[in-house]
């Protein structure tokens, strides 16, 4: 799997620091208040369990699947539920924790879909962020490391399925791509 890497674009201590301070600022942002992380399945599981150990204040968490992709590396806009959460999220403050805002345009779908369920607020954290690519104006509030434009897996981030256990965020050689059908 190393053999397929072309170039670590964010160390494991980067991100390590990275999410340290964000688990801060949230801590510090949500003092007080009932707070629900929901992390967006599949990519953002692995941030989400970190991030929730950098938490100070009590926190409840759930999982929410959708997908953008198939297994292209492009968005198709076309996102899809694959699985709802479980929780009711009426009242309480929603924080939906993602991997990586490229268009936007999943969150500002997830956004407006939790909007309905008359939470207190509605909130986005990201591991990643690739500006650059934004096709939707879409506020958010967490932002972690900023990538480039550039196809990266890694860190929960996947290309066709593989790659979400490095622990470096990484671009992949270019025949990895070709190769593929
Ligand atoms: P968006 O809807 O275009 O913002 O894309 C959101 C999702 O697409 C992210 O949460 C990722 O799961 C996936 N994605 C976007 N860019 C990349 C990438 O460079 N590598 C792996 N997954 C990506
Ligand atoms: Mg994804």
């Amino acid at each position: 799997m190393t053999a397929d890497i072309e170039e670590i674009l964010v160390s494991r201590d980067e991100i390590r620091e990275m999410v340290r301070q964000m688990g801060r600022r949230i801590s510090q942002d949500y003092q007080g208040e009932e707070l629900v992380l929901v992390g967006v399945l599949k990519g953002g599981f692995v941030f989400l369990a970190d991030l929730m150990r950098e938490i100070t204040i009590p926190v409840d968490m759930d999982l929410i699947a959708v997908s953008s992709y198939g297994a292209s590396t492009r968005s198709s806009g076309v996102v899809r539920i694959i699985k709802d959460m479980d929780l009711n999220v009426a009242g309480k403050h929603v924080l939906i924790v993602e991997d990586l805002v490229d268009t936007g345009l999943t969150l500002k779908h997830l956004k407006e879909l939790f909007n309905t369920r008359g939470p207190k607020s509605v909130r986005i954290c990201t591991a990643f962020d690739k500006p650059s690519r934004r096709k939707v104006d879409i506020e958010v509030e967490y932002k972690g490391i900023e990538v480039p434009d550039k196809f990266i897996v890694g860190y929960g981030l996947d290309y066709a399925g593989k790659y979400r256990n490095l622990p470096d965020v990484c671009t992949l050689k270019k025949e990895i791509y070709t190769n593929q059908q």
